[in-house]
Formats: structure tokens, sequence, C-alpha cells
């Protein structure tokens, strides 16, 4: 009898297996604890192609970064959106699209992807910049003398309220939408829940995760979308779309929206935690990019008083590029997804002209680019620098690994077909949080709070958030 199982067998020319000892965990849970040093070790033990069983899955690693395109190119094999539409629908509640029951629904979602970028993102960036600024002066402004804060904290009030009034717009004669806070909260129970959904435990274990997900799908129900105004181009669209499939229900509508806010907030706020907490904690670095906001303002003639609201343009937000490198090196430092790819089937993945490995159909491919980011051989001082991603006032791109040149040295935001669409956006809304808190306001931490640590919890998922929130203090600025 032959057995040709991947449990006990391995076929020819296959990466060598990590089981662990128990059988359907594997190494899940190791994995889990420290990403990085797990995946270190293994690498040091077996080279930079192996296969780990987590979960129950194989999932081959590939850690050396001068291979990506290797995988990118074997899109034919190696599809991204056969994960994404097995994990998705089941985590943010909507049923999966099937191209017979939606014809052409998939296609559309992904054109609308469009509307986050190139000129469509200038007018969701000034609609961002407003958005950001009401929230500041009402929220923030109205205070003489120093204030405490958490920075956590005020990054994700601050940024989900802004985000959720550009891309969903606001109820009729009202500036904010009521219930924010509500729904903020709903969002963050969820987003705990997150790294147990997609990694596909059933949702009746989580708790009351259900109840809270249905009322987070309940806020973007289609009648209560229909009275909105202010509403992204982006969004119109896709609630366009969604009314052409009668066969949708409303409920999957608003799972898409709610899905789509969980996209737009879930690793922005943590980055904008770490641009902000490195920034603070770097008051050389803070100054510098501080000084260029205000030189980029006035180089447009405007005169900042805290009295008056600022205004940055998308083109004003691209001179700013110390900022810009401020914000990369912090995604360098926090970012811990893991861009996975599913084989259709069996097939020889060529690494190169003389490296090729076995790959069974239905096994996942895993790039984790943090190897790559915390890799001293490209980043010599892997600590934080803000001018690392900039050179003779332009964005450096040129990092080595062995002497050759490398197309992938920062991946915070996935590759090929899968890369985030809404990129773009993101690094011009932390651009402009960061520019207010720094042209309104002095910073500083509270004394005796200890260095912020990763939360390695959600490792594979995206940003890693802090383990523990940080104290702060700020005040309006009285000189500028
Ligand atoms: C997908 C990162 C902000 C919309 C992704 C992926 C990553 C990512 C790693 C998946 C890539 C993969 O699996 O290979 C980030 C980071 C952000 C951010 C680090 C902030 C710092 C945003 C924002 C939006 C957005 C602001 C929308 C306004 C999306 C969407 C997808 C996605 C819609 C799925 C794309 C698809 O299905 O093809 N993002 N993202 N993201 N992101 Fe982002």
């Amino acid at each position: 009898l032959f057995c040709d199982c991947a449990v006990c067998c391995r076929r020819e020319n296959e990466p060598p297996l990590i089981k662990g000892w128990i059988p359907f965990l594997g190494k899940a849970l190791e994995f889990r604890k420290d990403s990085l040093k797990f995946l270190l070790e293994q690498k040091r033990k077996h080279g930079d192609i192996f296969t780990v069983r987590m979960a129950g899955k194989d999932v081959t690693f590939v850690m050396d970064s001068s291979l990506y395109p290797y995988i990118i190119k074997h899109g034919r094999q190696l599809d991204f959106h056969k994960f994404s539409d097995k994990v998705s629908p089941a985590t943010f509640g909507y049923q999966p699209v099937h191209s017979k029951l939606h014809p052409g629904l998939k296609e559309q979602i992904h054109r609308s992807f469009k509307l986050l970028q190139g000129d469509n993102l200038t007018p969701l960036t000034e609609s961002m910049m407003g958005n950001l600024m009401l929230v500041f002066r009402h929220d923030h402004l109205g205070h003489s003398g120093w204030r405490s804060g958490c920075m956590y904290q005020f990054c994700l009030s601050v940024m989900f309220e802004a985000t959720l009034l550009t891309l969903f717009g606001r109820p009729a004669a009202a500036r904010r939408r009521t219930g924010t806070n509500a729904l903020m909260d709903d969002f963050v129970k969820f987003d705990n829940k997150f790294p147990h959904l997609i990694t596909e435990v059933p949702i009746w274990l989580l708790g009351g995760t259900r109840a809270v997900r249905q009322k987070l799908i309940n806020y973007f129900l289609p009648d209560r979308m229909s009275h909105l105004t202010n509403m992204s181009e982006f969004i119109r669209m896709r609630m366009e779309v969604f009314d052409n499939y009668e066969n949708l229900r409303d409920v999957d509508k608003g799972a898409y929206h709610f899905a789509m806010l969980w996209a737009a907030l879930g690793n922005t706020v943590p980055a904008t935690f770490w641009a902000m907490y490195y920034l603070v904690s770097h008051p050389e670095a803070l100054q510098v990019v501080r000084q260029e906001i205000q030189e980029v303002l006035s180089l447009s003639g405007v005169e900042f008083s805290s009295d008056t609201n600022v205004k940055l343009h998308r083109e004003q937000l691209d001179k700013l590029r110390c900022l810009e490198s401020a914000i990369k090196e912090s995604l360098r430092l926090s970012s811990a997804s893991l861009n996975v790819r599913m084989a259709l089937e069996d097939f020889s993945l060529r690494l190169g002209e003389s490296r090729s490995f076995a790959i069974r159909k239905g096994d996942a491919i895993a790039m984790y680019p943090r190897t790559t980011h915390l890799d001293p051989e490209i980043y010599e001082e892997p600590k934080f620098r803000f001018d690392r991603y900039v050179h003779n006032g332009a964005e450096k791109t040129d990092f080595y690994k062995d002497d050759q040149k490398l197309k992938y040295y920062l991946i915070p935001f996935g590759s090929g077909v899968s890369m985030c669409p809404g990129r773009h956006f993101a690094i011009n809304e932390i651009k402009q949080f960061l520019s207010l808190l720094l042209l309104y306001f002095d910073l500083q931490l509270e004394d005796g709070q200890s260095r912020a640590e990763f939360d390695p919890s959600r490792s594979g998922v995206g940003i890693l958030p802090p383990s523990a929130d940080v104290r702060f203090r700020y005040r309006l600025r009285r000189s500028f």
C-alpha cells in the first residue's frame, strides 16, 4: 500500500516539514507566542524554505525576501483570493461570493479599490483633513495647560471618528455622528477577537463576539446608510454595486461595509500609535519633522496660529519626506503581517535558476516580511531612525542584502495582487494626524513608564499594537 498523505509522508523535493508534538495544533502555539524567534530558529535549522504544520494546515515559509518576486510570478498556481474568500466571509459575516450567484461582483468590488488611489485620493485626503481638524478642534484644542492622556486611546478615538466620517459620511444637518463611541467600543471588542476569527476559530466559541459583530453590521444596513451625506465616492460606488445584486441580503451589504471599516482602521490605528510614540520618545526627530511641516506651510504662504484651522493639501503632504520616512520606519518596526497564497494545484515552485520545491494543492505559502524588516544585514542598527528612508531630500530606496539590491525591503502593505489598495490613503492620513499633533501641541511622555513593547499575540495579523497603553502629556503650543 502506498501512502501519499501529508501527515506521514513527504514527496520528493518537498521542503522540510516541522510538525510539533501536538497532532492538530502542530507549531501554532509557538508561532503565536513569538513568531519572529520561532521562524528565525527554523531558518537556522532548515534553511530559508520550510513547511510548518499549524492548526492542521501546512504552511510553507519563504524567508528570504529576494525570493518574493518568484512567488509573485507564480500567480497562476498561487492565489491570494482563494485564501481571503475563505476566511473573510466567516470573519465578517457575509455569505461567500459565488461567481454563478453573483456574476461580476468580485471584479466590481476589486474595481472599487481604484477610488482610493490616483486622482481619487485627492478628495478623500481633503475630506480626511477636514474631519481630523473637526475632531481635534472639538475634543482637544479648547484647553490651555497640560492635559494627560493614553496615547493608543487618543490615536484610536481621533482616527476612528475621522475615518468613519470620511468614508461613510454623516447624517444630514449634523457635523458629527451620534453613537460613535458605542460603535468604537464594539469595534474594539470585535478587533480583540479578530486573530481568532481569521485563524478560523468558530465564532460561537468566542463568547459574545457574534452579537457584537451583528451590532456592528447593523450600523451599516442599507436603510441607515441611505440617511448619510458627505459619503466618499468609494463607499457610494460600493453601495451601488451591492444594490445591483438582488440576492445579496441587507445583512451581507452591512457586513461588507463593516469589513471595509475594519480594513481601514485595524492596521491604521496601531500604525498611527507607533509613529506618534517613536516621535514623542525621540524629541530630536520630532523637532526635525515639526520644522519640516512648518516650512512646507510657510512655503505656501500659510501663517500658522492655533486659533485657525490647518489645511495640508495632497501636494504639501507629498513634500513631507522626513515625516514620511518616520512613518515608514515605524511601519518597519511594528508590521507583522503574514502574506499568504494558496496553492491551486500540485506544482514545482521555481526559485531562480537552480532551486525548486514541490508544493501540494491546498497548501499555503507564506511570506513574513517581519524577518526582512528586522534583518540586521539589511537594516544595520535596527532601532528607530526617523530618517532611514530619506537621502538628500529624496526617498531612499536602495537597501541591500548579500550585495544584492532588494526590490522588497519594506512590505507592510503586502505585495503583488493582494497589495493593500488603501496604502496611499493610510500614509496620507497618518501624515495629516501627526502634522496637526506636532503643529498644535507640545508633547511629552509621562515619567516612570517602561518602554512600549509590541503585543506578540497578533503576530501574523498586521501591525502589532502595544502590549500596554502609554501615558503622555500635551498642551497647546505657545510659540511657533
Ligand atoms: C489589504 C495593510 C490601511 C484597505 C491589506 C493587506 C495588508 C494591509 C498587509 C493584505 C495584503 C495581503 O494579505 O497580502 C495595511 C496597513 C494599513 C492599511 C499596514 C495602515 C497602515 C488600509 C486602509 C484601507 C485599506 C486605510 C482603506 C481605506 C484594504 C483592503 C484590503 C487591504 C480593502 C483587501 C484588498 C484585497 O482584497 O485585494 N492591507 N492596510 N487598508 N487593505 Fe490595507
